[in-house]
């Protein structure tokens, strides 16, 4: 498969396309990015990079890092012991949406949305010994890179503005479903989504998604199984209410945030990761889903 030649023929294509999307503003920080920013890199399972633009680029990864969260979740407790308190089923509710959560007693449908993300984080913080600085860890074994860290711009901007994060909180712990204290939890939470990566360090990282559970270098990270079933809930809630139109028109699991970037992975074939700032009205990457909607077209195969 020539990927290159592919990736190329993408980027001219987005090139010319008329695009509609909005740059993510309601963290203030976020709205200072440029929204001409683009960038795509596919990393193969036989170790070869393909990359067009600013793939090499530093953003804010945002809800991608719920996947490494959860990741780091499910290597260290058992499935029972998460999914007890939270669900895996698609919300076709917006990411920050509360309305399921009274009606459900406090317990998310999946990890990816933000009020299930939150669960996340609150188990992490009752294991590790210093959930920021493990965290990153995490993010520098995955992907071989220990530049990678947050932006503190980011990160205090979105401090300012989290408030419904913070009712997402408050209404899970009125359930008794968060067991540390709230601030805490809603800073390990600010603190991942925060962290910048590039194109190809995001490709670098789901790599071990694409590679049942283990990196190219063959560390493994987490069980068969368990990629299967992460692999799973990227594939029916990584984009939110727009899980189904991503499944229809590209066909890969995949998750977005809200800086612009999307990773996706074919299994046993690669990982790829777009960036484009500008969001369509469900908070995903108006040109990220085109360019991975080309990318399954022009390959000619997709998992389904
Ligand atoms: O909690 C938030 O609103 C952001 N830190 C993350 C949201 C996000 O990336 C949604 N994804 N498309």
């Amino acid at each position: 498969m020539d990927y290159q030649k592919i990736l190329d023929s993408i980027q001219s294509e987005l090139s010319v396309l008329p695009h509609t999307g909005k740059v993510a503003s309601y963290i203030p920080e976020l709205a200072q990015v440029e929204s001409e920013k683009l960038g795509m890199h596919l990393y193969s399972i036989n170790s070869e990079h393909y990359s067009f633009g600013d793939s090499n680029e530093l953003f804010s990864i945002q809800s991608i890092s719920k996947v490494f969260a959860l990741t780091l979740a499910m290597s260290l407790v058992e499935d029972k012991d998460i999914f007890k308190r939270v669900d895996v089923e698609p919300s076709g509710d917006p990411f920050n949406s509360l309305v399921q959560l009274e009606y459900e007693n406090g317990i998310p449908r999946n990890p990816f949305i933000n009020a299930g993300a939150l669960v996340i984080c609150d188990i992490l913080i009752s294991i590790l010994k210093d959930p920021r600085k493990d965290f990153l860890e995490f993010i520098h074994k995955i992907t071989g890179n220990k530049t990678i860290n947050i932006n503190t711009k980011v990160y205090e901007s979105e401090k300012a503005y989290s408030h419904r994060n913070a009712a997402l909180l408050n209404l899970m712990k009125s359930f008794g479903n968060i067991t540390n204290n709230l601030e805490t939890v809603l800073d390990f939470y600010i603190y991942q989504c925060a962290i910048a990566m590039s194109c190809k360090d995001l490709s670098t990282a789901f790599m071990i998604y694409a590679n049942a559970g283990k990196t190219l270098n063959n560390q493994k990270i987490i069980s068969f199984q368990k990629t299967k079933r992460i692999n799973a809930i990227m594939q029916t809630c990584g984009f939110y209410d727009e899980a189904g139109e991503f499944s229809f028109r590209v066909g890969l699991p995949g998750k977005s945030g809200v800086g612009g970037g999307i990773s996706a992975i074919h299994p046993g074939q690669y990982a790829v990761t777009v960036w484009s700032p500008p969001l369509n009205p469900k908070g995903n990457s108006e040109l990220g889903m085109h360019a991975l909607e080309e990318l399954t077209t022009l390959t000619g195969f997709s998992i389904f």
